[in-house]
């Protein structure tokens, strides 16, 4: 008799590892258990209520009958006009919501599910590295292989993009770019962007922009959308989460838009697999999109004023962490005497020694090693004790407990 008793007895299960954050996540609930009050900085989980507009809006569609039946696919008509509303006001570009737009379980689901649309058995696509995780384990879904493209501090993304298309031993079929990026908070430009597609057009790939954090940038300019750029929207599926803008993280509401056979591409796939969302949480989505420009400012302004605190107090006691421009994580090296441990031990020890719990940049695949990621969930006061705690910490040294 055939027992199944280990999940990586199935080819793809064995291609996907297990998140390392289940380590760290242990490591802090245990931490918890044992009584410490842990400064949790290691998810990126928008941590504020849902703007009471939104709340509101779902409590009045909740009543509606017709939003209780299985709903268009793509999501509502009335949601995805709101969605073309959202591209031309923020980013001056016009999408079709017939052909152009899709609303997706959040964009996880989306780029996960459009990725295994577009790849196949023995195809590569190009992803950043290190990177969150769907952008490069969409292909691995898919039965494919992502091959890395480095991102992050000190690096010029374009350069790292035509050396790994150089480094392929065949034409990747796509590319996936996400600016600001998570976990690095590497933020890219119009005139960037417009390489990528000029690179994608001389290769004949797919992009797959992911602009989750394209509300959350304090410094410098608006973060850019490729659909602006000319000649994207031959190639080109752009997503976009309600769950950081609008502290929306559990309604799991995302959308795309681009190019029209890519959007039916990820749609024919998602047929076979979902009926959309609630009608009820597509209303609220749009109450957000169409009413709640002003919530999205007070979200970006916490995180700013989180940022500035966390790296006025962890600098003043000995951790330089590099501020980011954008998205809602620092990247922030490994401490010099500490980073021989590898980013995994370095988060153990500090959880586990000073009761401060950090993501380690391993978790986003081989490239992060070396930093980490703090995310910015954690107020004042907190990011204050944290800060006092790592102080001892470090005075203490890689040796000493
Ligand atoms: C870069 C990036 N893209 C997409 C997502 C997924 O967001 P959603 O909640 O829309 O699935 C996240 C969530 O952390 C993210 O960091």
């Amino acid at each position: 008799m055939k027992t199944f008793n280990d999940p990586e007895a199935f080819a793809r299960v064995k291609r996907l590892p297990p998140y390392v954050f289940t380590v760290t996540d242990r490591l802090r609930d245990e931490a918890i258990a044992r009584g410490v009050d842990v400064v949790d900085f290691s998810m990126g989980n928008p941590d504020g209520a849902t703007p009471d507009r939104i709340v509101e809006r779902l409590r009045s569609a909740v009543g509606d009958p017709k939003l209780h039946r299985y709903l268009n696919p793509r999501g509502l008509p009335e949601l995805r006009a709101s969605v073309s509303r959202w591209w031309k006001r923020r980013h001056g570009v016009e999408v079709d919501p017939e052909r152009e737009v899709l609303v997706t379980i959040g964009s996880k689901e989306g780029i996960g599910h459009a990725l295994i649309a577009m790849l196949s058995e023995g195809d590569t696509v190009l992803a950043p590295a290190p990177t969150y995780p769907i952008h490069a384990f969409g292909a691995v879904l898919a039965g494919a292989e992502s091959l890395p493209v480095a991102v992050g501090p000190g690096v010029d993304f374009f350069e790292s993009l035509v050396a790994a298309a150089e480094r392929a031993e065949k034409r990747p079929k796509g590319l996936v770019v996400n600016f600001p990026a998570n976990p690095t908070a590497a933020v890219g430009t119009q005139e960037l962007f417009e390489k990528i597609v000029r690179f994608a057009e001389a290769r004949d790939m797919f992009i797959v922009s992911d602009l989750a954090y394209c509300d959350i940038v304090f410094d410098g300019p608006k973060a850019p959308s490729m659909l602006a750029v000319p000649g994207a929207r031959d190639r080109t599926l752009e997503f976009m989460s309600l769950s950081k803008s609008y502290n929306m993280p559990g309604w799991r509401v995302g959308f795309c838009a681009g190019n029209p056979a890519l959007v039916a591409a990820a749609a024919r796939v998602k047929s076979y697999l979902d009926y959309g969302l609630f009608g009820a949480v597509q209303a609220a989505a749009m109450t957000a999109l169409d009413e709640c420009d002003d919530e999205v400012v007070k979200i970006r302004e916490k995180y700013r004023v989180r940022r500035d605190a966390l790296v006025r107090h962890f600098g003043a006691a000995g951790w330089q962490v590099p501020a980011p421009a954008a998205s809602m994580f620092a990247w922030a090296p490994i401490p010099e005497p500490f980073r021989q441990l590898g980013s995994l031990e370095f988060c153990k020890r500090l959880i586990d020694e000073a009761g401060v719990a950090v993501a380690p940049g391993i978790g986003f695949g081989p490239a992060g090693e070396g930093s980490v990621r703090i995310a910015l969930i954690v107020d004042e006061p907190r990011v204050q004790l944290a800060a006092e705690r790592i102080e001892k910490f470090l005075k203490k040294g890689p040796g000493g407990r």
